[in-house]
């Protein structure tokens, strides 16, 4: 696989260690169970998904952003599906499919390594794409979505997660902390619904997931704070602040409601 072109983003250095009995523990501390996510998806969130979604051992399903394949095994390992994942980062698929692996789940999975913005390397035919949290980091959606209805069969559907929803006030040096990961886009409600009815997909629920994430990130502060000597002999002192400085505000706009993490689920529709 070819190392990521964007190594300004923020992830790559924390997937190195990311199956580590430490991040497993921290992961386990923050979320209850561990699927091995990066993101605010927990393992119940996902059943429910998995219900939604009405997936078969048939189905074949597309990750868009699957990072280090946590939501990705996961879904292998309980439906038996087929599932395709696309990440811009090298080191997260690695990790990713060293889980693959262990789960015995391999022979289910094909990653690709690529550039959201761009074409995908993906053979057409899903039944469904779901991608959590990582609209908010690719920066035209439009095209994106209509990129997937066009991967799509007809009535497959999309299970999209945006956690960059504005729904309050919010200041430039929240944004700022808001946005180490990388580049963030940050929309207000309603956007998301008018793309995804511009891209013919008709909306079947849209779900406030924000206490969810504020849950999962005040959970992520108390395990790192835990950890904390471990965490800044690997992540080193500035680099460790620097995230609990994010989950802070992470916290903070959740608590204020300024900020909403949104679960949107649609069908693409031919019409
Ligand atoms: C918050 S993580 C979510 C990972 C995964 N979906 C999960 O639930 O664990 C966001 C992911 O989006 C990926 N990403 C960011 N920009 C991308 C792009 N332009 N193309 C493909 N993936 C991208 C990152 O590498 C990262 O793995």
């Amino acid at each position: 696989m070819a190392e990521s072109p964007n190594l300004a983003l923020g992830y790559n250095s924390t997937y190195e260690l990311f199956d580590s009995p430490l991040m497993q523990a921290i992961r386990r501390e923050s979320y209850g169970e561990d699927i091995g996510q990066y993101s605010w998806v927990t393992a119940a969130e996902l059943r429910e998904h998995l219900q939604s979604l009405k997936l078969t051992e048939q189905s074949r399903v597309l990750d868009f952003g699957c990072g280090p394949c946590g939501p990705l095994t996961f879904i292998a390992k309980n439906v038996g599906c087929q599932l395709v994942g696309v990440d811009l980062s090298a080191q997260a698929l690695a990790v990713g499919a060293a889980r693959a692996k262990r789960m015995e789940v391999s022979s289910l999975i094909e990653l690709h390594q690529a550039d959201g913005n761009s074409a995908l390397p993906v053979r057409a035919g899903f039944d469904a794409v779901v991608s959590f949290d990582v609209i908010l980091h690719l920066q035209d959606r439009a095209t994106i979505l209509k990129r997937f209805s066009s991967l799509l069969k007809p009535s497959g559907k999309i299970l999209l997660t945006d956690a960059g929803v504005v729904t309050g006030a919010i200041s430039n040096e929240e944004f700022a902390l808001r946005s180490v990961n990388g580049f963030t886009q940050f929309v207000p409600p309603g956007f998301n619904e008018k793309i995804l009815e511009s891209c013919s997909f008709k909306i079947l629920s849209i779900t406030d997931r924000t206490d969810g994430l504020l849950h999962n990130a005040s959970g992520r502060i108390r395990a790192r704070s835990a950890h904390a000597e471990e965490l800044i002999k690997i992540e080193g002192p500035e680099k460790f602040h620097e995230q609990q400085r994010y989950l802070e505000t992470v916290v903070k706009l959740s608590e204020r409601k300024a900020l909403s993490r949104m679960v949107y689920l649609a069908e693409w529709s031919t019409r």
